[in-house]
């Protein structure tokens, strides 16, 4: 396929990035819509959307005290993808799936980040700290230097399921073993865009013009929740140079310019420039994840994500002599 000139005068002008993309699907050269009168760009700026990469299919496992769940990135296809190490859902109408749940466990080096779609998830730690994250609600928990916690999923009356999702996204060593944070996000703080066909929740980053609540993440971080119904495409920026992943929740879609059909239960890396691309036929729900590469080395261990064995030794160490909490 030809590569789109994409020319940033032509942000300003009436021609949407939409028909930009849609004119290139059919072969028509940027500069037919008539955008870009007279000024031709002398360095064009790369290919407008970001093609898949790799497509792979969510690995079933149990983890915690025996929860049942799909794991999408951390997996022996998909060890990670820098700087998001892991990518868990849950999702079932039965409870003997789900109740066991993560009863008190440590975390070290990294931020764990728990979406609630139905049912519920209970937290407490070491902290005192202790919540409900009821459906449409986020927890971001930046572990630090450490935190002892119990996670445990459970129903709402009358609803067996429970569907929710954690992701696991890396610190820099330089921030490894900062104070423990948390950013808990009822669902009225999460706002929605609308991207041509989509509606997003924008939890993190941007869409739309519109940001999403989470701030202060070292990897400047895009999450978002992006529904389309039959028939619908939309495109949308993704920063330059982040590392992306979605995973299709339900349905499924063609992404870039290869359409590139994913399946619910199908995680796909995309390419690292670029904006996001999707139509879909007959519907699809997915997570978009995007975020600065960390480029260092990764040790991990269970509950542990650091840059080193020694570091690892460490945490454990801190962690069976009940210091893992006080280290600072
Ligand atoms: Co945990």
């Amino acid at each position: 396929m030809r590569p789109l000139v994409y020319n940033p005068a032509m942000r300003s002008n009436l021609v949407s990035r939409r028909q930009i993309v849609l004119a290139a699907a059919a072969g028509v050269p940027a500069t037919a819509l008539g955008a870009c009168s007279g000024a031709r760009p002398t360095s064009p700026v790369a290919v407008a959307a970001r093609d898949v990469r790799l497509v792979v299919e969510a690995q079933r496992t149990a983890d915690g005290a025996g929860v049942r769940l799909r794991r999408a990135l951390g997996t022996r296809a998909l060890p990670m993808l820098d700087p998001f190490l892991l990518l868990d859902e849950m999702h079932s109408d039965r409870p003997e799936d789900y109740l066991a749940g993560f009863p008190t466990h440590p975390h070290r080096g990294f931020e764990t980040v728990t979406y609630v779609l139905e049912g519920a998830v209970d937290h407490k730690d070491s902290l005192g700290n202790h919540g409900h994250l009821g459906p449409g609600s986020i927890q971001w928990m930046t572990a630090g230097h450490g935190i002892v916690h119990s996670e445990m999923p459970n129903h709402e009356t009358g609803n067996s399921r429970l569907w929710g999702f954690q992701l696991w996204v890396n610190l820099p060593a330089s921030r490894k073993m900062m104070k423990p944070r948390y950013q808990d996000l009822a669902p009225d703080r999460v706002p929605e865009a609308m991207v041509q066909d989509a509606r997003i929740r924008v939890v993190a980053g941007e869409a739309g013009g519109v940001r999403g609540p989470v701030e202060g993440i070292v990897t400047s971080p895009t999450m978002l929740d992006i529904a389309i119904a039959r028939k619908g495409r939309a495109v949308t920026p993704l920063p330059d140079g982040h590392n992306a992943l979605l995973y299709v929740i339900d349905g499924s879609a063609e992404f870039g310019p290869s359409a590139t059909t994913v399946r619910e239960g199908q995680v796909a890396v995309l390419a690292e420039r670029g904006d996001l691309s999707v139509r879909s036929g007959d519907g699809v729900r997915f997570l978009l994840f995007a975020g600065q590469p960390l480029g260092e080395p990764v040790a991990r261990s269970g509950p542990f994500v650091m840059n080193t064995e020694d570091e690892l030794r460490r945490a454990w160490e801190d962690y069976r002599s009940g210091t893992l909490v006080d280290a600072g």
